[in-house]
Parts: C-alpha cells; sequence; structure tokens
C-alpha cells in the first residue's frame, strides 16, 4: 500500500514543510501552524455554540498554546506544570478547566490559588479535596462511556464513574458548598463510530432530569471532550458529519435549550499539522530465505511513537523512493524488543528502500513531542520545529 500525500496535506503544504525539512538532521517533527488555526475555524464552524478548550496533553508547545490563546480558545489542563506554562503565555484562570480527575490536594489549592474555578472529578475523595482546597468552585463530573472498541485510543475504565454516582457526587458537590456544574465524558480518542456520542448524551439527559426534578439541582454544562479524528490509514468520516450527527442527537435530547457546551479537542486539532520525518538506520532480514524485511529507524515508540503501542494509531508513511512494495516488519533504533512500532498490520515500503533514506510519518502532530523519553538509551527527545 502506498500512501498519497493529497490525501493529507495541500501540495503546497508538503512542498514547504519538505523544503525544511530537507535542511534538518532526523529524527524530527515539523508543525505546520496554517494548519493548527485551520483546524480550529472548522471545528468552530462546526460547533458555532461550543466553547473550546484545547487539551494541552496533546502537545503543549508555546507555539501552538499561543496560537490557540490569539483564537480565542480555553484550555484543559491536566497538571499544575500544564497550568504554569499556559498562564505564563497571558491566558487568564477563568479559560481555565482542570480536566484531570486524578489529582492531589495541593495541586487542586495550587489551581485555586491561581484562580481557576473548574474543576473535573469522578470519584468522592477527590470531590471532598476540591470541596477543602477549592471551596465555592464548580464542579462537573466525568461519566464512565461505551465505545472503546471503536476508539483507537480508548480512554475507557480508568476515567469517569457510573450515572449513579455522578447523581451522588453532583448531590455531594452541592452539600459540600461547591457548584454542581455539569457532566463530561470522552468517547475515546480518534472515536470512529460517532453513535457513541449518542448513547453518552442520553446518559447525560437522565442525569440531568433525574436532578432536576428530584433533588432541585440545574446543571449548566455538557463537557463533551474529545475523541474527534484526525487522518490516519484508517479513513473516518468528516469533521462535518461527526459535528451534524453529534448537534442531532443533541437536539434530540435537549431540544433548543442547550446547555452551555465545551469541547476538548487535542489530537483532531493537532494531528493533521504535523510530519515526523525520520531516517532509516539499517534494513535487514532475519534469515536467507524470509521474505519479510525489517526496517529499523532513528525513531521509535520512546521517542515519540508511542502511539504505535498494540499498533493502535496507524501512521501514514510516506518515502520518496518509488517501485516494487514490499511488506516490511517497522522497529526503533534502541535496545528494548517492545520497541517495533507495526509488525501485524503490513505496512508495505518500496525493496529499494536503503539505509539513510527517509521515512515521513505524516499526521504525528499530536501526542509525539510530549510522550517522547528523555534519554532512553541515551537518544535525546524528539526534536520539534513549528512552521
Ligand atoms: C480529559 C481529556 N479531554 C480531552 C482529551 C483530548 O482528546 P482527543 O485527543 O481525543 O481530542 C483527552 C485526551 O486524553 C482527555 O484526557
Amino acid at each position: 500500500m502506498s500512501i498519497k500525500v493529497e490525501d493529507y496535506f495541500s501540495p503546497e503544504t508538503f512542498q514547504r514543510m519538505k523544503a525544511f525539512a530537507d535542511k534538518q538532521e532526523t529524527p524530527f517533527v515539523m508543525i505546520d501552524k496554517q494548519t493548527i488555526a485551520d483546524s480550529y475555524d472548522q471545528l468552530v464552524n462546526c460547533f458555532p455554540f461550543a466553547k473550546i478548550y484545547y487539551a494541552v496533553k496533546a502537545n503543549p508547545a508555546t507555539e501552538i498554546t499561543e496560537l490557540l490563546r490569539d483564537k480565542g480558545s480555553n484550555f484543559d489542563i491536566a497538571s499544575i506544570y500544564e497550568l504554569d506554562k499556559v498562564m505564563k503565555t497571558g491566558v487568564g484562570p477563568e479559560r481555565i478547566s482542570y480536566g484531570n480527575t486524578i489529582k492531589k490536594a495541593r495541586d487542586i489549592r495550587y489551581f485555586y490559588e491561581k484562580g481557576v474555578r473548574l474543576f473535573a472529578t469522578d470519584s468522592e475523595a477527590d470531590l471532598r479535596n476540591i470541596a477543602k482546597a477549592a471551596p465555592g468552585a464548580k464542579v462537573y463530573v466525568r461519566i464512565l462511556t461505551e465505545g472503546s472498541t471503536s476508539a483507537d485510543w480508548p480512554l475507557s475504565r480508568k476515567f469517569g464513574c457510573n450515572p449513579d454516582m455522578a447523581l451522588d457526587l453532583l448531590i455531594l458537590a452541592k452539600q459540600l458548598g461547591l457548584v454542581p456544574y455539569g457532566v463530561s465524558f470522552h468517547v475515546g480518542s480518534q472515536q470512529r463510530d460517532i453513535d457513541v456520542w449518542d448513547a453518552a448524551i442520553a446518559k447525560v439527559k437522565v442525569i440531568f432530569e433525574r436532578l432536576k426534578e428530584e433533588d432541585g439541582i440545574t446543571l449548566q454544562m455538557i463537557n463533551m471532550g474529545g475523541g474527534f479524528p484526525a487522518n490516519y490509514i484508517q479513513r473516518t468520516n468528516s469533521l462535518e458529519t461527526y459535528a451534524e450527527e453529534i448537534i442531532r442527537f443533541l437536539k434530540e435530547d435537549f431540544g433548543d435549550e442547550l446547555p452551555e457546551i465545551i469541547l476538548e479537542p487535542g489530537r483532531s486539532l493537532i494531528a493533521n499539522a504535523g510530519i515526523l520525518v525520520s531516517e532509516v538506520v539499517l534494513v535487514a532480514r532475519k534469515s536467507r530465505t524470509a521474505v519479510e524485511r525489517w526496517v529499523y529507524t532513528d525513531v521509535g515508540k520512546f521517542s515519540g511513537l508511542i502511539e504505535t503501542m498494540d499498533e493502535s494509531i496507524k501512521f501514514p508513511i510516506w518515502v520518496e523512493k518509488k517501485g516494487e512494495m514490499e511488506e516490511v516488519v517497522i522497529a526503533g533504533p534502541t535496545c528494548d524488543s517492545a520497541d517495533i512500532m507495526y509488525e501485524h498490520y503490513k505496512y508495505g515500503l518500496p525493496l529499494n528502500l536503503a539505509a539513510e533514506d527517509r521515512l515521513y510519518w505524516l499526521s504525528t502532530g499530536a501526542y509525539t513531542t510530549s510522550y517522547s523519553a528523555v534519554e532512553f538509551n541515551g537518544f535525546p527527545p524528539l526534536k520539534s520545529y513549528y512552521l
């Protein structure tokens, strides 16, 4: 299977990025800021009523947070370190949500002292910490969702609670002097089944109604998390189709009286803007008669490609050489046998591929730099350039 660049980048953008890449030593990822700006505008057009909170974990580079700051984005923050980094660029606390449900009491206090008043939770212990460390704050409860088989990078199980427990927590929030503000969910990253949002929104609706009718609590917000698609090998519906369907689900359940809607995109905003460029270190066969070649390259699971774990995310790989293709195993440069990116899903690369040829890993703008190890096997973290 050969990758057509035109399916991922306009020829002009690719030429511009390639010309830059030709002057750099591999490995590195380069990110085209215009593509991010366009993705942001597209999301705003698709969901004009929603408030966007960029999930900083997808790529915390200041070049990106500043761009999104200037476009009016808010920020979903996972730690005190992300908080400091984003606030340093002049973003005010009213544009920040502490979206991580797993946090220390002293970190909640830190956010509160910085002025943040919006917190996610999914457990009683965390809620009680918020009540003590962030008195009077707005809280939203994250619920568990289905869809883990249709998401390429599922986020189920570890986060969220059963809707019954969400009810208990929102009632308790009120008793503890907090503002029971809303409900959140995340259907799993790179979620390919749009219907999963339908089921999640229906669960939220039940929580809204039960609290209103039985406890006199009026919730005000739904945080629909991320899960919107990037362009990888396995194609998805367009963002427009996602939006049309999700808006239909919202209207079916909430009519024209929509609560405040928050979106927390990470991957869908950033991934398509990135190209990771690596170099072939070696091409080898494991026996005299082996048909399969191993292509070892100078990036791997520990230098930005951790999402190839279980071959979950299948990045499109483009090479300049053309000609007869043959199946390959693609592996990284470290002395760790887990450092194999693709073995079961059969990538094809040209038979004449050789050491020093370059691999262009498309759609690698999200969850690459921030996942890169600092010194595994002595290799430095993945370099990144923002164009
Ligand atoms: C709380 C939260 N919001 C948003 C996101 C971003 O999701 P995505 O990259 O699928 O857009 C994540 C990803 O892990 C998350 O944990």
